[in-house]
């Protein structure tokens, strides 16, 4: 069995020089090159619906695709302030924020002013952890392309490159003409982004993507979504989900024809790396660069949020990120082989009560938002 040293560079998964000793360090450049790996496979079975559930999928993409630039209402006002107030960051109730406000902590000081800057800084800083990870999600797909044996996932992955342009075009309109200011993609979510596309193995592609990274992405979506009023983002994510919902599918319905002839070796390498990736995102959130940009010690802010983690991870915005991977991670089987371990490495960071929630090989359907407009349109107009 490996080790948390090995699988993360660090034997405790909460060692706070460990984690701050992972940084971005290169924020000026514009590019940013990683070795992908792997080979580029061609088949020669072209036999289309091989795998029906991948078949429906593609067909379901191609008639639910849309255009950012003209179906988003891009004329509507955002008022940043409105947008920022939204976000979940309660200095009376969060138990992080009121560790760190009081008397004696690092932001006991702030008024009015500081909390409406930060939640501006963690809406920007938000949105382009959104975009950034969007751009890793185009990267990807666009090598499972490449790299998928079967001709059916070939074509569904094609319209997944498609989705994510999308993406990635409209969090960066959103950022640009509407918010205040960019950040740097985190270290940890690049670091996670890197490791994926290193990996030569094609169903880690989807393991990493389609599962852990599209699954997080897909519950934090809809609880902004949830939470936010502002009706330009509120329409923008709801397109955004419906796509990614098929996405999480994507990875759902490949990966669990394809684990059921592995060994329980090569499941364990599976196992370890959605521990790697559901720590890595853990560790994302800690939102370094926000608490740098706001001016506080970010050691200490770092350490209270980890003491939490400790203590009782009852951050019910944490815990939730979780509530689309664990179930699909049951469906795929990984969390019982090998005695269980993957439910072991989920208790440890309390997130195994999502288990029996729906899992997201069929959730897709009920995410069409885009497909019921269409129809409920097309009725009104036959009306
Ligand atoms: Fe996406
Ligand atoms: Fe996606």
């Amino acid at each position: 069995m490996a080790t948390n040293q090995e699988i993360l560079g660090r034997d405790d998964a909460n060692d706070l020089e460990a984690i701050l000793a992972i940084t971005n360090d290169d924020v000026d450049s514009v590019l940013h090159v990683v070795a992908d790996n792997a080979d580029a496979i061609f088949t020669w079975d072209y036999e289309k619906g091989a795998r029906p559930a991948l078949t429906k999928l593609y067909e379901k993409a191609k008639t639910s695709q849309w255009n950012g630039e003209t179906d988003l209402p891009w004329d509507t006002d955002v008022d940043i302030e409105k947008v920022a107030a939204n976000a979940p960051m309660d200095p009376d109730t969060d138990p992080v924020l009121v560790a760190a406000t009081a008397p004696g902590g690092p932001i006991h000081h702030w008024g009015e002013k500081e909390w409406s800057r930060m939640r501006i800084e963690a809406q920007n800083w938000t949105m382009s952890q959104f975009m950034h990870g969007e751009q890793g999600a185009l990267l990807c797909t666009a090598k499972i392309v490449e790299t998928v044996p079967w001709i059916d996932a070939k074509y569904y992955a094609s319209t997944q490159v498609m989705d994510e342009a999308r993406h990635v075009e409209v969090f960066a309109k959103y950022l640009d003409t509407k918010l205040t200011g960019h950040y740097p993609i985190n270290a940890h979510l690049r670091m996670l982004l890197d490791d994926i596309i290193n990996d030569s193995r094609w169903d880690m592609t989807y393991l990493g993507m389609q599962i852990m990274v599209e699954g997080l992405a897909l519950a934090a979506f809809g609880f902004m979504h949830m939470l936010t009023e502002e009706p330009l983002l509120k329409q923008l994510l709801r397109y955004v989900m419906s796509d990614e919902a098929r996405h999480v599918a994507f990875g759902v319905l490949s990966l669990k024809e394809y684990y059921e002839s592995l060994t329980d070796a090569e499941m364990l390498e599976r196992q370890q790396f959605a521990f790697e990736a559901a720590v890595r995102m853990r560790d994302r959130f800690l939102q370094q660069e926000v608490w740098e940009r706001m001016g506080v010690d970010v050691r200490t802010m770092v350490r209270i949020q980890l003491e939490n983690e400790t203590n009782k991870n009852d951050d019910p915005f944490q815990q939730l990120l979780f509530s689309k991977i664990v179930p699909n991670c049951k469906k795929l089987g990984l969390l019982d082989r090998n005695n269980h371990w993957l439910r072991r490495k989920f208790s440890e960071i309390n997130v195994i009560q999502f288990e029996d929630w729906t899992d997201t090989g069929e959730e897709y359907e009920l995410l069409d938002e885009l497909g019921k407009d269409r129809a409920a349109a097309a009725a009104a107009e036959s009306a």
